[in-house]
């Protein structure tokens, strides 16, 4: 089986992870990964987080196996802070949940589900999209179709795109949204675009597949998930995953969230939750819980929860802090050029507006390394970074500028 394996390459993240760990410059900069850095680079783990792990250890709690659907009180925590613990989906019973080994797990099982359901379906997402993305519903079988959202060279949203794009979607497709701080672009919709796809998707009977996984690095915990609420108060049915892994930066621990909301006249929910649970023990058998339990603990203990939500906020002031960074460092190097994109974009990721020629420049010249479209990684950058970055970029520009043709690369 294993002898003739060979040419099997990577993708061009895992290539960008070779790259950076070659690399064996001190000050290399490693703007990829998806995780919050300090100041000082650490990946820290919050307080409410070690605090929580702290009585859960003095709780003394069973290890013995859990259901496939996990940790049914992450779900309803997790639930209530999606969608807001009065929302009617859940007041009339009308959402099943499973808590999976993050929210990768979850696309991939939500994939699964539905391929097992309804193998016809179209499974429509962004471009650019966050790759591993398209792996999940590939893998499971499902056929995809990008649909325009982002201009990268001008850095704005292509709305008018995404709507006449999505005028195609059939009855039964799958419309995979970023419920905020889209990844990798930052780019989000505003109250009133969500409200004109939540129509398109009703008009279309299409089913919204919604991923959150980064609530709280936005606007603020309730900000951040108004788009979602719009839609769960729109749609007749709707698939959801939410991470914890970034919101409360619990990554390798593996907790994340998997729910379909159910129509009103759904027959028989009981079977609906069956069939979910039936996809993730086919697929991983179950999730590991410690993740869920700190989460758990921590939105079950008024405290924990308060200084969750702090560490949290200063986290998002971080993140607002190394744009406006980057957005002046650009513009001050940059003279006529607009960056106040940098500003506007949410959460986590922005994209360069450069090339990808221009990007392995910046690994070349500059050893500063970012995913495919230039996506930065600004909650993973220090001040000192931010500068460094903001050179590069005008350095790019003026080699654009001496040879044009590097720009449509
Ligand atoms: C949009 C999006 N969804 C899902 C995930 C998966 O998160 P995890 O599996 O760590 O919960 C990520 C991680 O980067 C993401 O960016």
């Amino acid at each position: 089986m294993f002898r003739n394996l060979s040419g099997h390459t990577n993708d061009p993240i895992e290539a960008l992870f070779v790259r950076l760990a070659e690399d064996t410059d001190a000050n290399k900069i490693d703007l990829g990964i998806g995780v919050f850095r300090d100041a000082t680079g650490k990946v820290p783990v919050m307080r409410a987080v070690r605090e929580a792990e702290h009585r859960l250890f003095e709780q003394d709690l069973p290890k013995s196996y859990m259901s496939p659907l996990g940790n049914a009180e992450y779900c309803a925590d997790i639930e209530a802070l999606a969608l807001g613990a009065d929302h009617r989906v859940i007041k009339d019973g009308r959402i099943v949940s499973a808590q999976t080994p993050g929210a990768g797990s979850a696309l991939r099982a939500g994939a699964e589900l539905v391929q097992t359901l309804s193998p016809q379906s179209v499974v429509w997402v962004s471009d650019p999209v966050w790759g591993h993305q398209l792996e999940f519903f590939e893998k499971a079988g499902l056929t995809l179709r990008t649909y325009r959202y982002y201009d990268q060279l001008n850095s704005v949203l292509d709305f008018a795109g995404m709507v006449e794009d999505l005028q195609s979607m059939q009855a039964d497709d799958l419309l995979l949204l970023h419920g905020c701080c889209h990844n990798p672009t930052g780019q989000d919709l505003d109250l009133a675009q969500w409200r004109t796809i939540a129509d398109l998707v009703v008009a279309r009977q299409a089913i919204p597949f919604v991923d959150i996984a980064y609530q709280g690095f936005g606007a603020g915990i309730e900000e951040d998930v108004q788009g979602l609420r719009l839609f769960a108060d729109t749609v007749p049915q709707m698939l959801l995953t939410v991470s914890s892994s970034k919101s409360f930066g619990i990554y390798r621990e593996r907790a994340g969230l998997l729910s379909v909301i159910v129509p009103e006249d759904a027959r028989d929910i009981g079977s609906v939750r069956r069939s979910l649970r039936d996809t993730v023990r086919q697929l991983y058998f179950m999730a590991p819980n410690h993740g869920a339990a700190i989460v758990h603990e921590i939105l079950s203990s008024p405290d924990l929860e308060t200084l969750w939500r702090q560490e949290l906020g200063e986290i998002r002031e971080h993140v607002d802090n190394m744009r406006t960074a980057l957005r002046t460092t650009i513009e001050r190097l940059n003279p006529g050029f607009d960056a106040a994109f940098l500003e506007q974009q949410n959460g986590m990721f922005s994209c360069l507006p450069i090339s990808a020629d221009e990007q392995l420049l910046l690994e070349r010249e500059f050893h500063i390394y970012m995913l495919p479209h230039a996506r930065v990684n600004v909650a993973a950058m220090n001040a000192a970074q931010s500068a460094t970055l903001g050179e590069a970029f005008a350095y790019v520009r003026a080699q654009r500028a001496a040879e044009p043709h590097q720009a449509s690369a």
